[in-house]
């Protein structure tokens, strides 16, 4: 069988495409907290810590590159309470990840407006991109007041600013010129883009870049989600016929 992209076996052993580039929505955590009689906190710890296995089972399945969305430029809305949390949960996931994710060959990088954020933790993303820029096993993107459409303003801006600088022909604009302004200028487009929690929309989340992508919205809440439903995910990716607007020869 011939792949543009990695492969994934199946439980019977046949080989079939895999997603090369997998977006996750990790939707549900304080309905998973709140469940349990929890505060919303209690299930974005648990939500984080799920990183980690999903993250490691990337290179079994053939998923070369994995976005996660873990805040949103909508998410400020929510308590001062459940922001700060957020906030400090994210410097402790960096700080505490930093020596596995280097050690297993995961390059990451952030994507979304770090101008909002405190210095220490736009620090530690920097220490945390830094450390892993050598690596080439799984690239790992992580959305971090991030919204697709604060995204493409944000790249619009610069694009106008080179326009008056001179740099660019509006003549020659046209639609490869934009994602090269967008904050995941070096990612492919995702292949399938995975929401937890029951939600059937994007909210806000890579807007320009799923155009064609393959959506999977499924119950489990983020806490609840494992490597066995990532890799189902994967599987019944490999049986879509994916047209690009074109016919099926
Ligand atoms: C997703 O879980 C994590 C973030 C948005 C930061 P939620 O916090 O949205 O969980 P629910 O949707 O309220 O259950
Ligand atoms: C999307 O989840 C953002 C993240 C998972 C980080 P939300 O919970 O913020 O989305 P809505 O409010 O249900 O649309
Ligand atoms: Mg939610």
């Amino acid at each position: 069988m011939s792949c543009k992209t990695d492969t994934v076996s199946d439980a019977g052993g046949a080989t079939r495409c895999g997603p090369h580039h997998v977006a996750i929505i990790m939707d549900g955590n304080g309905r998973w907290a709140q469940s349990r009689g929890r505060p919303r906190l209690f299930g974005h710890h648990a939500g984080a810590r799920r990183v980690r296995e999903v993250v490691e089972c990337c290179p079994e399945l053939g998923v070369k590159y994995l976005t996660i969305f873990a805040f949103s430029t909508e998410n400020w809305k929510r308590t001062q309470v459940e922001v700060a949390g957020l906030m400090s949960l994210f410097r402790r996931y960096i700080s505490k990840e930093m020596k596995a994710l280097a050690a297993r060959n995961v390059r990451v990088r952030f994507i979304g407006d770090r101008v909002r954020l405190d210095a220490k933790l736009v620090k530690l993303m920097d220490q945390l991109e830094e450390e892993t820029q050598e690596n080439d096993g799984t690239h790992l993107t992580i959305a971090l007041n991030y919204g697709g459409r604060d995204e493409v303003a944000r790249a619009t801006k610069r694009l106008a600013q080179d326009v008056a600088a001179g740099k660019l022909d509006p003549e020659k604009v046209d639609q490869e010129t934009l994602p090269r302004y967008l904050d995941t200028h070096v990612l492919p487009d995702p292949d399938l883009v995975i929401r937890t929690s029951g939600e059937a929309r994007i909210s806000n989340f890579l807007l320009w870049q799923s155009a064609y992508a393959e959506y999977e919205f499924i119950d489990t809440l983020w806490p609840d989600f494992t490597s066995e439903e990532m890799g189902r995910l994967c599987r019944s990716y490999g049986s879509r016929d994916r047209r690009f607007g074109g016919v099926k020869t």
